[in-house]
């Protein structure tokens, strides 16, 4: 701190809202700033689960100012949902700040990413059909409405009335069909501005005025550096940029007011979605990681692909976004496996490749090349109040291998352990 930025480091799911969650206990801003309810974060305390999607990670904690960043595309229905759906578990809602430069996922967008996801065969993403896409290319193209708007009844009126025409002609020609009326989509929509209206500003302002009077501020990245636009495994990944630099643009901040970067790295791998997985695992031991590590989307309820860790997916992952430091998830997942294969780098037409390729093309033919570590015991909850307890020194000796031989391969070091999903399930290192 003051200000600490978390990224994915793979596809995603990596457990960014746990980790999010626990490091924003001496938060006091959290920020979300790239991506829309494409996200799904998985967050336990106690008895209770909580799935978020817009909403950032610190909304568990009274301390921290929730703030939704210009970087994101926000289906209010969804977001409002969200919120209630908080409420009843009993979360008070205390500041949420919305940016009024974040852009607004329209029922169109929903409707396109579906028709366009058909048309694409194999160039297809498996997208989570919530618009995303669809909405970040208006965005670009300058077609977008965006918070603002919501609660300027005559701007969106006028901007509405130029884009639905545009877009039922394209759904259309699409083979679909855009059946809501424009008039009830600007009913719907202004509801929503009504009733979001008083979470509404600039939030660049509130967080370079909280940086100024040293606050702590936690930004909160979503999806994962594989899936950035530009880096992530194109055209497979999602429509944001997820890595460091997303921070800037989709907060409003300078680079040189982000003091430090974690990488949150699952102890293997995961995936939904399409695309070559070069340690993608399809027998017994893939199925065991699936099952014991409950890989299913937070978001689509999908069954994740699952695959070993690769090396150098994280190394790729540490020089785009400057990581100053690991958190190692899911590794109790990995308990009670004979052995454990690592990805060191690939092998790409009799060379050694060490980063990740552009080319799907030749990604496809990239043959990992494995270390092969001893795996550890199943460790039982005393066991692992054990590990907490002695800190590095108390974890069993092949898992402490583990760790070591991720950090010497990616030269940075391992600064939390997570062992299971629960808030106090960590070892510090
Ligand atoms: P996110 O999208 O990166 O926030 O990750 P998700 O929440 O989608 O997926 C991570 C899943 O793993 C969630 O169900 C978490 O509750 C769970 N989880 C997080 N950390 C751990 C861990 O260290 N061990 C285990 N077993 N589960 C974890
Ligand atoms: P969190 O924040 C895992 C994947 C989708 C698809 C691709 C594009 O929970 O880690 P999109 O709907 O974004 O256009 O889909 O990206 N994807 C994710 N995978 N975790 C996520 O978020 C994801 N968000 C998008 O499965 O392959
Ligand atoms: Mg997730």
């Amino acid at each position: 701190m003051p200000s600490r930025l978390i990224v994915g480091t793979q596809w995603g799911d990596e457990g960014k809202g746990k980790i999010t969650d626990l490091l924003a206990s001496n938060a006091d801003l959290v920020v979300r700033f790239q991506g829309g309810n494409n996200a799904g974060h998985t967050i336990v305390i106690g008895e209770k689960t909580f799935k978020l999607h817009l909403v950032p990670s610190g909304i568990l904690r009274d301390n921290v100012t929730s703030v939704i960043g210009n970087g994101l595309v926000i289906d209010p229905e969804v977001l409002l949902k969200e919120l209630d759906g908080l409420r009843e578990l009993g979360v008070k809602i205390g500041k949420l700040v919305i940016s009024d430069r974040a852009h607004v996922i329209m029922p169109y967008h929903k409707i396109i990413d579906g028709l366009e996801e058909e048309k694409k065969g194999s160039l297809a993403a498996g997208t989570t059909r919530r618009g995303i896409g669809p909405c970040y290319a208006d965005k670009a193209s300058r077609f977008g409405l965006r918070m603002c708007d919501l609660i300027d009844p005559a701007e969106l009126e006028r901007k509405l009335s130029i884009s639905y025409p545009v877009k039922k002609a394209y759904i259309e020609a699409l083979g679909g069909t855009l059946d809501i009326p424009m008039e009830d989509i600007l009913s719907a929509y202004l509801k929503y501005g009504e009733k979001l209206a008083h979470h509404i500003s600039d939030a660049s302002v509130l967080i370079n005025q909280a940086l100024d009077d040293g606050m702590n501020v936690l930004f909160e990245g979503a999806q994962g550096v594989h899936l950035d636009i530009d880096h992530g495994i194109y055209p497979h990944n999602t429509s944001s940029a997820t890595i460091t630099g997303g921070c800037c643009t989709g907060a409003g901040v300078p680079p040189k007011r982000i003091n430090t970067v974690v990488g949150v790295v699952k102890a293997y791998t995961s995936r939904v979605g399409t695309g070559h997985f070069p340690t993608e695992l399809f027998d017994d031991v893939g199925e065991q990681i699936g099952t014991v590590g409950k890989e299913f989307g937070t978001t689509t309820g999908r069954q994740r692909r699952v695959g070993w860790l690769d090396l150098v997916m994280i190394r790729y992952s540490a020089r785009l976004c400057g990581l100053d430091s690991i958190v190692l998830t899911k590794a109790d997942v990995l308990c009670g496996l004979s052995e454990i294969k690592v990805c060191t780098h690939y092998e790409y037409d009799g060379q050694d490749v060490y980063d990740f390729p552009a080319s799907m093309r030749v990604l496809e033919k990239c043959v990992p090349v494995y270390h092969t570590l001893p795996g550890w015991p199943a460790l039982s909850s005393e066991d692992w109040a054990a590990c907490r307890a002695g800190g590095r020194n108390g974890l069993p000796k092949n898992l402490a291998a583990y760790i070591t031989f991720i950090e010497a391969n990616i030269g940075i070091p391992v600064e939390i352990l997570s062992h299971g999903p629960g808030r106090d399930e960590n070892v510090h290192l």
